[in-house]
């Protein structure tokens, strides 16, 4: 193995923390390098199910090292719960790390979030409501509190006191809403300092050392390509560098030691929130996949929208992160389906484009075009070579290769660590 980085190539909830938890067992350290709680990755292994938000999904193996990179963003709260669920499931983190330079979630950021959110009304972006934009927003503007301001009880105090004038003066006059108190804050999250005090760590030098040392690292993105702050569907899109780029800042490495890009992609495609989705299915199609794909949102329980895989986004997310390969998952959730449709290109206007940037001048005018392929009625599930699935499903998976131009690694068709086909004869080598 290598130095790699998962991505989302989608708009999230692609698969990342279960190819994570598979490839986790042929590394040194699992590293997450942006987001926080709005991302919810699911590993689900030996019948028990891990939904996690903030812990690297490297976690279940004991002798993995687990990152939180200094790009993320913590809730300490969700932090600590999720630490003593998988202690309460057996499992240690022992081996957990947190940046010292990791911004806090504080509880004016979630109210913000939630009051901008109410003030736009039909034009809301469909957050999580977790605080993301606000605690990112006072990062870029240098007003934010760090795990190690946190730990140091004088200065905490302090920054707090600074800031919470401000954001109380803009919860009421601004949104009419609820203000907080700096001393009920202060004593909580001294509380949550105290708990989390014995995992924080320099990361950067931990990470790089990693790195000399010849470990190899795998970087857990979250969230996907088309909801980065930069090259998403912007303002439809989270606060972070979701795409590999934000490897190099988020975890403090420089360009060279990443040896490979792995873009995630569901075998169709879905989207959580608002904005624009051009392949999304409103009837009976989108429907089905819904339910057999219990497209339900990990962190938010929302209905995911749902529609075709779109090779557009594709080709954009491998040209955006440099895709080495696609792991394609849910490939189960197809069968059934007499006739599915991929979509090459979008029409606007008179014109047809095969490649765009999600611009709102192409996306949202644009009428996807699509090719229709045979599809199967077999259940794939316990198909673990690619040899051995239906000749529409290897037939689906080839047309994709050849519309895309990116390799396909994996396949899962199913939601367990094992339900996988491994079809990158190199990865494979790794593997049996
Ligand atoms: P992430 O945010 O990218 O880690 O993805 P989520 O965990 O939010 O959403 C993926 C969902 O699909 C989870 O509920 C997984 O258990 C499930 N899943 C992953 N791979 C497969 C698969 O191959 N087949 C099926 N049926 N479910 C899968
Ligand atoms: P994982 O890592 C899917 C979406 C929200 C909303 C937009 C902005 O599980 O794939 P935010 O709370 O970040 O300000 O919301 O981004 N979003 C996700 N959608 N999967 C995620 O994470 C997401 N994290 C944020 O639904 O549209
Ligand atoms: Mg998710």
């Amino acid at each position: 193995m290598a130095n790699i980085v998962l991505v989302g190539a989608q708009w999230g909830d692609e698969g990342k923390g279960r190819i994570t938890d598979l490839l986790s067992s042929k590394v040194g350290m699992v590293v997450r390098f942006q987001g926080g709680d709005n991302a919810g990755h699911t590993v689900i292994f030996n019948g028990q199910e891990f939904k996690l938000h903030l812990i690297p999904s490297g976690i279940l193996y004991p002798d993995v090292v687990c990152v939180i990179g200094n790009g993320v963003v913590i809730n300490p709260a969700t932090l600590i719960s999720e630490i003593e669920n998988l202690e309460k499931k057996g499992i240690d983190t022992e081996n957990l790390r947190i940046s010292s330079n990791c911004h806090i979630i504080m509880p004016y950021h979630i109210a913000l979030d939630g009051a901008s959110e109410k003030r736009l009304g039909s034009s809301k972006i469909g957050t999580t409501k977790k605080g993301i934009g606000p605690v990112y927003s006072d990062k870029a503007s240098r007003v934010g509190i760090r795990v190690c301001d946190l730990l140091d009880a004088e200065l905490f105090w302090q920054k707090l006191n600074d800031v919470l004038e401000v954001k109380n003066a803009i919860l009421s006059k601004v949104y009419g809403a609820e203000t907080f108190d700096a001393k009920e804050i202060f004593e909580k999250y001294n509380e949550y300092a105290r708990i989390i005090k014995k995992y924080v760590v320099e990361s950067t030098f931990l990470i790089n050392k990693a790195l000399d040392e010849k470990k190899n690292i795998l970087f857990e993105g979250a969230q996907g390509t088309l909801l980065d702050i930069d090259h998403g569907t912007y303002p439809f899109v989270t606060s972070s560098s979701t795409i590999a780029g934000g490897v190099f800042a988020g975890a403090g490495i420089g360009p060279g030691r990443v040896n490979e890009v792995i873009g995630i992609t569901k075998s169709y495609c879905t989207r959580v929130g608002e904005g624009v989705f051009p392949t999304e299915e409103l009837g009976k199609i989108g429907e089905f996949i819904r339910v057999k794909g219990h497209e339900y949102g990990t962190t938010t329980g929302r209905a995911r929208r749902c529609g075709w895989f779109d090779c557009v986004i594709i080709k954009y997310a491998g040209m955006i992160n440099n895709l080495s390969s696609i792991a394609i998952t849910k490939l189960d959730v197809l069968s059934g389906i007499e006739k599915i449709k991929i979509c090459t290109s979008y029409k606007v206007g008179d014109n047809i484009y095969e490649n765009v940037t999600p611009n709102c001048f192409t996306l949202e005018k644009s009428q996807p075009q699509y090719i229709e392929v045979n599809g199967w009625d077999e259940d794939i599930t316990n198909i673990l070579e690619f040899e051995k699935l239906p000749y529409n499903a290897r037939k689906y998976i080839n047309t994709i290769e050849e519309l895309t131009k990116i390799p396909v690694s994996m396949i899962s068709v199913g939601p367990d660590r094992n339900q996988i086909i491994i079809k990158d004869e190199n990865l494979k080598k790794n593997f049996f």
